[in-house]
């Protein structure tokens, strides 16, 4: 099995000037563990996730099976290079020109926990304000998309997505993430996306097992689609660096975040 750096990555950490996450030829994904504590909690809780929707207990069983219906599913870790690396289903597998947007969700990044320093704390309420989480709910990481009538991808770098902090450039960028130059409307690509989230939100309604600091939407759908049919349009959660189970309370945080991308997707869209 070959692997090789994800061609279609669109934040997140880097590995010098290339992607730090691999993909294989078969549809798996494999991100590297990041080193300490941070790192084994991501892989902690996909293991949490995967070990309550085995359980005896229905309610926990059904809330974590809907939740794994979000997610990339689990495939377990392996070590590369002597790094641990998760495994997940690799999102843009079967798409021909993968357009992505990954979404960071939440008013707030950080949260009190005795592993995060005071120090952790301030420089994250910083960032989100300087970001716009705190004003929005959430903030652009990042966008590869693929102009079928120019037969190239638009990206910009992070500091361009970090600049981004206010209301009107940001439905700007949703605008343009939904328009490939082959003559779709935004509301093909939204409309669907809209559903997908619909259904996140409602189970964030009622779930009071599991939160989400950090957490990326990661949308995608088929950059070449001419037609409406074509498009394969995805929603999925990943990076769960700071996600947890065993809460007992609703997610407000990301909840609230989900519905102002909701509302600015269909201000973009005209729908
Ligand atoms: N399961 C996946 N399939 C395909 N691409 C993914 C998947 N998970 C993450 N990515 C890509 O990798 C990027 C970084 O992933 P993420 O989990 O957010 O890592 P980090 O912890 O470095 O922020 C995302 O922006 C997305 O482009
Ligand atoms: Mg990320």
């Amino acid at each position: 099995m070959s692997l090789k750096p994800s061609e279609h990555q669109v934040a997140g950490h880097m590995k010098g000037g290339t992607a730090a996450t691999l993909v294989d030829n078969e549809g798996k994904f494999y991100k590297p563990l990041q080193e300490g504590p941070r790192g084994a909690r991501e892989y902690e809780f996909y293991e949490t996730v995967k070990g309550n929707s085995m359980q005896e207990k229905s309610s926990k069983k059904e809330c974590t099976g809907t939740l794994q219906t979000f997610m990339p599913t689990y495939y377990g870790s392996t070590t590369i290079d002597g790094v641990k690396h998760i495994i997940v289903q690799d999102i843009n597998f079967g798409y021909d020109k993968p357009s992505c947007l990954d979404l960071k969700i939440g008013f707030r990044t950080w949260y009190e926990a005795p592993w995060n320093s005071d120090d952790w704390i301030s420089n994250r309420k910083a960032k989100d304000e300087r970001e716009g989480l705190t004003q929005l709910g959430f903030k652009l990481c990042g966008m590869n998309l693929w102009l079928q009538s120019e037969g190239r991808y638009w990206k910009q770098e992070r500091d361009y997505w970090r600049s981004l902090a206010t209301r009107e450039p940001v439905v700007e960028e949703l605008r343009r993430f939904a328009c490939n130059g082959s003559g779709l409307a935004a509301r093909e690509i939204y409309g669907p996306a809209l559903s997908q989230l619909e259904a996140i939100s409602r189970w964030f309604e009622t779930q009071e097992e599991y939160c989400f600091y950090g957490c990326s939407v990661l949308m995608t759908y088929e950059g070449a689609a001419v037609a409406a049919e074509d498009l394969k349009v995805s929603c999925k959660l990943i990076d769960f660096a700071h996600s947890f189970g065993g809460q007992q309370q609703k997610d407000m945080n990301f909840l609230g975040g989900l519905r102002s991308v909701m509302s600015l997707i269909k201000e973009a869209a005209d729908i």
